[in-house]
């Protein structure tokens, strides 16, 4: 079985089919494409396959496992992290805080226990702060670390919202757009990070990309999604020879036309 897989995923949101039956699958340590028009179903995807939404039909499993329905935090803890398409971060708080606080306070004892185990908490807090100094690193947020994320450009705050999810160890990362919103020069930074990444750390990427000539240098594989179906899949070069894949962007064109 694939290192991912989705099995003929369904969500409806009222009387609206917003995934009809989407399936695909992702090969360990590739770099995968989701694109697709506006409205087509792509950020749902993630959201059902992060356990934010819960499907009404169809499965998905990582490294051979079902996680459906699993809530979000059981998914992270499986090495599965979603970047968010919008930053969620604290922005009053200091970059270093928000990858802090990131994965959570697991040892979450009472007052009791806390001062048995205070030697183990403070060791483990140690070990979060070098992560947190290595993924600043990774990220390029080192010069940053303490300022408030409010303060941070929109690009920055995209690497800070990637850096956020790393902090979970992940072995596979889905990244929804990111590169929206910032400008070509930090675009094209990030997406030589993700690339690092994936061949440094043989993380596994699924990303959502609008900016189509940022994710097509860098994918091994590429799925059209079209009204919650994958309508197109292959290589980057087959997928956009494809007359289908402009007929469908064309339908999204004349979208914003009307
Ligand atoms: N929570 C929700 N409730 C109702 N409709 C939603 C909800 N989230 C998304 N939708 C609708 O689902 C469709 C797909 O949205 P989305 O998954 O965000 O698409 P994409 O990321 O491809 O732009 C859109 O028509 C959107 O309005
Ligand atoms: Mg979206």
């Amino acid at each position: 079985m694939d290192f991912f897989v989705a099995d003929r995923l369904v969500k409806n949101f009222g009387g609206l089919r917003v995934l009809n039956e989407t399936s695909l699958t992702v090969k360990e340590g590739t770099i995968t494409g989701l694109v697709g028009p506006n409205g087509s179903g792509k950020t749902t995807f993630f959201h059902v396959v992060y356990g934010l939404l819960r499907p009404d039909a169809g499965e998905v499993y990582f490294r051979g496992e079902p996680i459906t329905c699993l809530p979000a935090y059981r998914v992270y803890s499986k090495g599965l992290a979603l970047a968010f398409q919008l930053p969620r971060l604290f922005s009053r708080l200091t970059v270093l805080d928000n990858l802090l606080l990131a994965t959570g306070r697991r040892s979450g004892e009472n007052f009791g226990t806390a001062l048995f185990r205070r030697r183990h908490w403070q060791e483990e807090e140690i070990k979060l702060a070098e992560k947190a100094r290595a993924v600043l690193e990774l990220v390029e947020l080192t010069p940053l670390a303490l300022k408030p994320a409010g303060e941070l450009s929109g690009g920055q705050r995209k690497l800070l919202e990637i850096g956020r999810a790393l902090m979970a160890d992940p072995v596979m990362l889905l990244l929804d757009e990111p590169a929206a919103g910032v400008n070509p020069v930090l675009g094209r930074k990030i997406y030589a990070t993700l690339e690092r990444l994936r061949r440094e750390k043989r993380l596994t990427l699924l990303i959502i990309e609008h900016r189509l000539e940022m994710l097509l240098d860098h994918a091994q594989h590429v799925y059209l999604m079209d009204a919650g179906r994958i309508a197109l899949a292959g290589e980057p070069a087959r997928v956009l020879a494809d007359p289908a894949f402009y007929k469908i962007y064309a339908g999204e064109s004349r979208q914003w036309q009307s």
